[in-house]
C-alpha cells in the first residue's frame, strides 16, 4: 500500500487513541511504583517505515510486537503490507483491550476498502506476558527494550534461542548479547518519546 494511504488509514484508527493515559490507568493496579518496565512509549508514522525496512525481513513471515500497548507497530507492519501474520503481547489489560478493539476496526471497516492488491494479513493481539507467552514462530521481532532491567534484559535474550535461523530481533535502546545473535545494523530513529538507538540481530 501506498505511504499516503498507509498514513490516512492509520490515523483513522487512532484518532481517538492516548495511549499514554490509557498505560496511566492500566498501571494503577501496579500501586505508587510500577515497574519501570511499563513505562509506556509509541512508534509513529514518520520513522517506523523506515525503522521497519531496515530489518530487510524477506515478505510474507511473522512479526511480533514483545510489549504492543495500543498495538500501534502490529497495525503499521500491517498496513505496509509485508507481513502474513501479525502478533502484539501485551501485559496491561487496558492496553490490550484498545488494541484488540483497533484491530475489530480495521477489520470490520477497513479490510472491505483495501486495495484488491493488498495481501490479507492476519492481526491478533495476545493478552499477557511476553516472559511466558511464546513467540518462536516470529520472523521478524519488534521490542521497545529501553526500560527493561539487565535481568529482564537476559531473560530476553535467552528466549531469542529458540527463534528461527535468520529471524530477525529489532531492538530499540537496549544490545542482546549472545553468541547465536548476530548485530547486522545499527541507526538512529525519532520514536514517539524522542530520538532512539535501534539494533538489528539475526538468528544465526
Ligand atoms: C515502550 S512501550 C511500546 C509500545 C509499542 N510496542 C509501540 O512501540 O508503540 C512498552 C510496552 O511493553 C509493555 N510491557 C512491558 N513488559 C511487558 C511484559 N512482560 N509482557 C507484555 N508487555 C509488557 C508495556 O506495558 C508497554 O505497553
Amino acid at each position: 500500500m501506498n505511504l499516503g494511504l498507509a498514513e490516512r488509514y492509520f490515523n483513522l484508527l487512532y484518532a481517538d487513541i492516548d495511549g499514554y493515559r490509557l498505560s496511566a490507568a492500566g498501571k494503577q493496579h501496579w500501586g505508587q511504583t510500577p515497574p519501570k518496565e511499563l513505562t509506556y512509549g509509541e512508534v509513529n508514522f514518520a520513522s517506523f517505515p523506515a525503522l521497519l525496512a531496515a530489518a530487510d525481513a524477506p515478505p510474507g513471515g511473522t512479526f511480533y510486537d514483545l510489549g504492543s500497548g495500543t498495538g500501534k507497530a502490529v497495525i503499521l507492519a500491517a498496513l505496509l503490507g509485508n507481513f502474513r501474520r501479525l502478533v502484539g503481547i501485551e501485559l496491561i489489560p487496558e492496553l490490550y483491550q484498545t488494541a484488540a478493539a483497533v484491530r475489530e476496526k480495521f477489520n470490520q471497516r477497513l479490510r472491505p476498502a483495501l486495495p484488491q492488491s493488498y495481501p490479507e494479513p492476519d492481526i491478533n493481539f495476545r493478552s499477557g506476558d511476553i516472559f511466558t507467552e511464546d513467540w518462536s514462530e516470529a520472523d521478524v521481532i519488534f521490542v521497545q527494550a529501553t526500560c527493561f532491567s539487565e535481568n529482564l534484559l537476559t531473560q530476553l535474550t535467552e528466549r531469542c534461542q529458540q527463534l528461527k535461523p535468520g529471524s530477525r530481533i529489532i531492538s530499540v535502546t537496549a544490545t542482546l548479547d549472545a553468541p547465536f545473535l548476530t548485530c547486522f545494523h545499527t541507526d538512529k530513529f525519532a520514536l514517539g518519546w524522542g530520538l532512539a538507538t535501534v539494533w538489528y540481530y539475526v538468528r544465526n
